[in-house]
């Protein structure tokens, strides 16, 4: 799936993180021209279903599908090949899932759908780690897990910006990273704490961006996308 010669409009991921079907389609139908792949998370999923997938795939864009996996090899294995018939080209699991997880996952992919493994969630702190029982430090928690993820196979990976320069230099060139927590120099941070702006982490090695509220929540989202693009192709 990697490809050098991607542009600033193939690099961008808008979150839509609606509530409702309507609410996430109305969007989808201002941008249609601008916007190339949009990612479906849990809320506006388990709200609209498969459903939802199929009308935004309708309109030509492809679907980062954000599920976050993690479950039995087979369970994980049947869902990642629902998720291919569906059409979907981005999927994400839990990394802490395990080996034989991810080699179910991978093996159950079709050609067309990139695995892509989530370390340590953002939200967690070493307080969390500690509460389920693991003792290495947050950093190396996501290197151990990366690597893990690079092994068993996934296509790519999602990382905060604070990492993507080094998992792309630990883990190469071909690995996708898909980076979270971008935000446009122009717009407000939102609950994102530790964000970068577009450019940023391009440069530290991301290949795609994923940006919600700054483009969903604008009063003129296309002009917002524009504006997103503009920043990441400049
Ligand atoms: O609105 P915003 O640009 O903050 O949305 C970012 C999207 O990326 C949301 O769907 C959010 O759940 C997701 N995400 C994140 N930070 C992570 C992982 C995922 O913001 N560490």
């Amino acid at each position: 799936m990697k490809s050098p010669a991607l542009t600033a409009r193939d690099r961008l991921i808008v979150a839509l993180d609606f509530p409702t079907q309507a609410k996430a389609l109305a969007l989808v139908s201002v941008l249609s021209d601008s916007v190339s792949i949009y990612k479906i998370g849990l809320q506006l999923y388990t709200a609209a279903g498969p459903a939802i997938v199929q009308a935004v795939a309708a309109t030509g864009a492809k679907i980062f599908l954000d599920l976050k996996l993690h479950d039995i090899p087979n369970t994980v294995a049947k869902a990642v090949a629902a998720a291919g018939e569906l059409g979907v080209q981005m999927l994400t699991v839990h990394l802490s899932g395990g080996g034989a997880m991810l080699k179910a996952a991978v093996e159950a992919r079709p050609p067309h759908l990139s695995l892509l493994g989530v370390t340590v969630l953002t939200s967690a702190t070493q307080e969390t780690l500690d509460e389920i029982g693991v003792t290495s430090v947050v950093a190396d928690q996501v290197l151990r897990l990366a690597e893990l993820g690079k092994k068993s196979g996934v296509d790519g990976l999602i990382t905060s910006p604070r990492e993507v320069g080094l998992l792309r230099e630990r883990l190469g060139a071909e690995i996708t990273l898909v980076t979270p927590g971008v935000r446009p120099s122009w717009a407000a941070a939102d609950d994102q704490k530790r964000f970068t702006i577009p450019r940023e982490a391009l440069q530290a090695g991301a290949d795609y961006l994923v940006i919600g509220r700054p483009i969903t929540a604008a009063p003129d989202p296309r002009a917002a996308v524009e504006r997103v693009l503009e920043e990441m192709a400049g």
